[in-house]
């Protein structure tokens, strides 16, 4: 089991940590997500602050930084971007920052699937970066390799390592906040999403967004969401009330 160190405790995971994940990751409508963002937030704000907790090798982030590139004017990206994306993985905020990721064939599929206008975004096909964390749980005939982002997407997306109820504690909102938070609250305890929890109803101020993932709302996520003044606007996206 992995542990990691924070400034103010020590985070102990529930089981070992699955820092792998894709592109698009189907469990949220990544272009109806920013088209709500553009509706609700974007109008009585000049910037949205957009945050993804728990960020893994990037894939998160780089599908919500696509999909601002793919469907917003040149003149309003600066807006939305940049991600800051942040994770308490050393191993995988290292390999974030090379400006690498492993890919296969099924990511650039999603990337077709999602976009509404055709484009490449990864570049300089290589061999596929070593993550030690990662290797028990590779399927064995799966092909990774390793891309670059291309310029405006890698200026989009910037990484940092950092826990996520501390990051959560450091967000100064003005109630344009998205708060991308997926696919990770399996390997927190209770009393860390309590303390979670409650850190967002008093640091989001009304209209912000705080994003799950389809393996959180099967733990019951949702129900301290609505507890503590959040509501589902769409799929596994709740708004500050
Ligand atoms: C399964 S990945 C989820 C990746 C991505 N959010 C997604 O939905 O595809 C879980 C990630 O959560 C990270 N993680 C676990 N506990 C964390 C914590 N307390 N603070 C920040 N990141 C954490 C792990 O290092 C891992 O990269």
């Amino acid at each position: 089991m992995r542990s990691y160190k924070t400034n103010n405790s020590e985070v102990h995971l529930k089981k070992n940590v699955l820092t792998t994940t894709f592109l698009f990751r189907a469990d949220l409508e990544w272009g109806k997500l920013f088209r709500y963002i553009e509706e609700n937030l974007s109008f009585n704000h000049s910037k949205i602050n957009t945050y993804c907790l728990a960020s893994s090798d990037g894939s998160e982030a780089y599908s919500y930084a696509m999909t601002v590139l793919d469907r917003a004017l040149p003149q309003e990206r600066s807006k939305y971007l940049p991600v800051m994306a942040s994770d308490i993985d050393e191993e995988m905020v290292m390999a974030c920052k090379s400006g690498k990721i492993n890919l296969t064939g099924i990511d650039f599929q999603s990337i077709a699937n999602n976009l509404l206008f055709s484009k490449s975004y990864f570049k300089d096909a290589g061999d596929e970066i070593e993550i030690e964390n990662n290797r028990p749980f590779q399927e064995a005939n799966v092909d990774y390799r390793s891309y670059r982002p291309i310029k405006e997407l890698g200026d989009g997306v910037v990484f940092e390592k950092a826990d996520i109820l501390e990051k959560v504690k450091s967000i100064k909102d003005e109630g344009n906040s998205v708060i991308l938070c997926r696919n990770v609250f399996m390997y927190l305890q209770q009393n860390y999403i309590i303390r979670l929890v409650s850190e967002l109803g008093k640091v989001l101020k009304q209209g912000s967004l705080f994003v799950i993932g389809d393996c959180d709302s099967s733990l019951g996520v949702k129900n301290f969401l609505n507890i503590a003044g959040f509501q589902e606007v769409m799929k596994n996206v709740f708004k500050r009330l």
